[in-house]
């Protein structure tokens, strides 16, 4: 019998759904380990000793970790530093159990102790790992890497480069990390911002490069307090993703970018720079002074002509904007820190002043509470809509961080932003965001400059 074009179409579709489930997913791959360690790393320059470090393998980043899209993560985590840690897989919409967050979804892995990781990760992008205990610390000592997680049909792309942007607070004399992890000063300002820069690990990072060439950059700030503000020199291009999810339609990139704590931002980049030439990725410092993150020293042509506009990447599964007809409506204040308007907060059950809250090292809070509490901001119940109005009224910037789903900034005009899983607001300003409560689970919700999370800006929500 001749077969019809919809018999056809069927099984073309059949076929490609068998092929889209990656084999991983169902072997039992074994478990790889990941040791946090104490390590020593050369981060300054040759002159200056080795800094101790605690990493990841030792390593500073940590070990990249590649998956493709529809993996499966199998890692077990060995906690050979000597504090209590668990690991936190940034911006994956992951089963709760395994999100990592000490005293809310497990236990504080102790020192010698080790967690079975065990997780899908059903969205492609460029997400991160790091410590979730006691993270201030544990972050700033470096205990942080990049987890990429490849498309199934990958963009036309020469290569990318997957760019670490860590901070360190370093004693100029001794080379080493100023322990004064809990400063006072830090967490009432804008948190514990390093006096020392590193790229992948280096001061100095340079790659090769071609003219012409299309490089995909994966740019993840993993400072613990840092917000970058960003430009190109001798590159120009698209950012096609934040927070690991694509954005649609293509941007260009047209002066800077900004990248809070804990975002991340994909760009395809053509060269643009002459041969023998360094194309550069920049910071922009406070002085409007610009130092170089990358260097690409361009030597020979990828092609003779620039290539043609790039493709956007493909959506991910749960793109679509959350229905907002019949939404919950949640409202987050924050506030405290210096130089701020708050008088007193709630902590443990009693109002306290600001002299008080100090003492107990809490400087902000949300909701006029100044710690984690055991109720959660809110009871969701799954699929429920919820648009949700964060104030900022503290003079500082804040990078509100929300576990286990994405969400959409709602723009004053009613439009969605793209999806996000951390947004950056600046000191004194109000922005709306709005997600579907999908995930069932305890996730937490919390600045990213992680001496404020410590200090009075986390708090949670449910999903049952
Ligand atoms: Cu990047 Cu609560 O974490
Ligand atoms: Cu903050």
């Amino acid at each position: 019998m001749r077969q019809t074009r919809r018999d056809f179409l069927r099984h073309a579709t059949l076929a490609a759904c068998a092929a889209a489930i990656p084999q991983s997913a169902f072997a039992a791959t074994p478990f790889e380990d990941l040791i946090a360690k104490v390590a020593r790393r050369q981060l300054l320059p040759d002159t200056y000793p080795e800094t101790e470090i605690w990493g990841y393998d030792g390593l500073v980043p940590a070990p990249e970790i590649r998956v493709t899209q529809g993996d499966r993560v199998r890692r077990r985590f060995r906690n050979e530093v000597p504090d209590p840690s668990s690991v936190h897989w940034h911006g994956i919409r992951i089963d709760n159990a395994m999100d990592g967050v000490s005293g809310l979804t497990q236990k504080a892995v102790a020192p010698g102790e080790t967690f079975d990781y065990d997780f899908v990760v059903p969205d492609a992008g460029t997400y991160w790992y790091h410590a979730h205990n006691r993270s201030y610390e544990q972050v700033a000592r470096g205990l942080r890497g990049a987890l990429i997680v490849e498309e199934v049909d990958g963009p036309d792309i020469d290569r990318e480069e997957v760019i670490v942007l860590e901070d360190w607070l370093l004693d100029p004399d001794s080379g080493q990390l100023f322990d004064n992890f809990e400063q006072p000063m830090m967490m009432s300002h804008g948190g514990r911002i390093g006096n020392f820069i590193t790229t992948n690990g280096r001061y100095d990072l340079t790659l090769p490069a071609k003219r012409n060439e299309r490089i995909r950059l994966r740019i993840i700030n993993a400072a613990s307090a840092r917000i970058f503000p960003l430009t190109l020199s001798g590159l120009s291009g698209w950012t096609v993703a934040v927070d690991g999810m694509p954005t649609g339609q293509l941007q260009q990139i047209d002066g800077e970018l900004i990248l809070g704590p804990a975002q991340r931002v994909d760009l395809f980049v053509d060269v643009t720079e002459d041969e023998g030439g360094m194309a550069q990725l920049l910071r922009i410092g406070d002085d409007d002074q610009l130092t170089p993150l990358v260097s690409f020293s361009v030597d020979g042509t990828a092609s003779s002509v620039p290539r043609d506009k790039p493709l956007p990447l493909p959506p991910n599964p749960a793109a679509h904007a959350p229905d907002l007809a019949d939404a919950r409506d949640l409202r987050l204040v924050m506030s405290g820190g210096a130089m701020g308007r708050m008088q007193s907060a709630l902590l443990g059950g009693a109002r306290l002043g600001f002299r008080q809250l100090a003492q107990a090292g809490k400087f902000w809070a949300l909701n006029d509470v100044a710690e984690m509490t055991d109720t959660p901001l809110a009871d969701l119940s799954l699929n429920e809509p919820v648009r949700l109005k964060i104030e900022n009224q503290t003079v500082f910037p804040h990078a509100m961080h929300l576990h286990g789903m994405h969400f959409r900034e709602l723009r004053s005009d009613g439009a969605f932003g793209p999806m996000r899983d951390t947004i950056l607001l600046a000191g004194n300003e109000a922005r709306e965001i709005a997600f579907t409560a999908d995930n069932p689970g305890k996730w937490l919700f919390h600045c990213h400059m992680l001496s404020h999370a410590a200090s009075g800006m986390t708090t949670w929500i449910r999903v049952t």
